[in-house]
């Protein structure tokens, strides 16, 4: 079955998924309030680095099943489903999600609601999100009580995109009609065989938001551990190879280092417990501030590492930081590791360049006062110290006798575990890790 529907929120959520749809045949409109995104969205060039999606972005516009759109109007008289993709940042001074913009979206779209019509809630909500926007939609739609809701949590990763959202590992459907969950599941058929759960709207808010805890809950875990190896002589990096041989542990997310970022997992942990506090269940998640703590911490010792590679004070040295975004293959810099350790190192005196294949642009316009290089080599040119912060594959690839060539002193922190410290050493570099001797 091919539908109309529409995509609310134009970010990496929303491009992702508004062109995916279009690529298994549904005719599709995405739609955001920037004025400026849609246009250049329209003319088939993507203000996001993501693998792949741009390639879909031009088929779905050249085929006629993708169009993007500022008018909420347009898009009420055109869909049939409505997918709520707006992102829910943390709140200004506090843990707790900010919902602004999906009650925005809502109050934009319902107005013009004049038929029946599925609104489907892909975005991480709070628990008890879904049930107040599908009352909220009855109140303000004309079409009323044939405005239906579902909520349908998204899982994919970014620099995965498109892979996670046309090869989902699960589709989670929270609906209150059977109705809801019979269109779902056509929309999603083309995807081939994928397990469907099925369940209510509290229990699908949840499942994302226990999704990612766990997830950072698995990599504090091992950079706890990282902190007891340092203490203990030992080293993190197969220790974790060690544990992910027992296939109930399992060898994922166990990659020791600087700690994880983005526009999720710190910020989802964080409104986890907000959520949980107001529910009365605080007590049950008071272990994720620990998680959070943890994942601080990786930053602060990061900064630690160079001070003490550099003889015990960073005021007027030189140093390289590899890697800006949050992760490799992404540009995004929200809540960026490798940012935070470099403003850090820039704020204690040091002279910083800073390199990434992808997010300079956006660190640039982030963080103006620190300094920018267009390549590895050059950033590293006259350095004290190199750090390497996200783990991109030119980074990993590098040869330690090249860069050594463009330092004045070869030392080397790496914030990832993923150079050879043997190499290194091999070629005279002083190497230090997190949770290595
Ligand atoms: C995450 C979830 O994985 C995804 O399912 C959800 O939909 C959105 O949030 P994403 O933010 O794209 O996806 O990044 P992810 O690949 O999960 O990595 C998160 C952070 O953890 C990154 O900063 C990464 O560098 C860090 N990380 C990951 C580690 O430090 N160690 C690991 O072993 C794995």
């Amino acid at each position: 079955m091919r539908y109309r529907m529409t995509v609310i929120g134009s970010g990496y959520l929303g491009i992702t998924h508004a062109a995916c749809m279009a690529e298994i045949g549904h005719q599709v409109i995405g739609l955001d309030i920037d004025e400026d995104r849609v246009r250049r969205l329209n003319s088939g060039e993507l203000p996001i680095h993501e693998q792949g999606l741009e390639e879909l972005l031009r088929r779905g516009l050249a085929s006629g099943n993708l169009r993007f759109t500022t008018s909420y109007q347009e898009a009420a008289e055109f869909g049939d489903i409505h997918f709520l993709c707006l992102g829910t940042p943390q709140r200004k001074g506090g843990y707790a999600a900010d919902v602004s913009q999906l009650d925005a979206a809502v109050d934009s779209l319902a107005p013009g609601l004049n038929r029946p019509c599925l609104v489907v809630g892909k975005s991480t909500v709070p628990v008890g999100t879904a049930e107040r926007l599908a009352a909220r939609l009855r109140a303000l739609a004309p079409a009323g009580v044939d405005v239906d809701l579902a909520w349908n949590p998204e899982f994919l990763r970014e620099g995965f995109a498109v892979k996670d959202t046309l090869h989902p590992d699960r589709v989670v459907l929270g609906v209150a009609t059977e109705r809801a969950e019979t269109v779902l599941r056509e929309v999603y058929e083309p995807l081939g065989a994928v397990p469907v759960l099925v369940t209510d709207f509290p229990t699908a808010e949840l499942v994302k938001s226990a999704a990612n805890s766990f997830l950072a809950t698995k990599i504090s875990y091992i950079n706890a551990m990282a902190e007891v190896c340092e203490a203990a002589g030992a080293d993190v990096v197969r220790l974790a190879e060690a544990l992910s041989y027992d296939d109930r542990i399992g060898g994922r997310f166990l990659n020791a280092g600087l700690g994880f970022g983005g526009g999720c997992l710190p910020k989802d942990i964080r409104a986890f417990m907000a959520r949980a506090d107001e529910l009365g269940a605080g007590q049950a998640l008071t272990f994720l501030r620990e998680v959070d703590a943890i994942n601080t911490r990786r930053r602060a010792r990061t900064v630690d590492l160079a001070r003490e590679l550099v003889g015990g004070s960073l005021t007027g040295r030189t140093v390289t930081v590899l890697g800006a975004a949050f992760k490799p293959d992404s540009d995004d810099i929200r809540d960026s590791p490798a940012l935070d350790v470099a403003v850090a190192v820039e704020q204690e005196g040091a002279r910083v360049s800073v390199y990434d294949p992808a997010a300079l642009d956006n660190a640039r316009k982030a963080r103006p006062s620190l300094g920018y290089a267009t390549s590895a080599a050059e950033a590293a040119r006259g350095a004290d110290v190199v750090l390497l912060l996200t783990e991109w594959q030119e980074f990993v690839d590098l040869s330690p006798e090249e860069l050594g060539e463009a330092v004045a002193v070869r030392n080397v922190v790496d914030g990832r575990n993923v150079l050879d410290p043997a190499a290194w050493r091999a070629a005279g570099w002083r190497y230090r890790a997190l949770g290595r001797r």
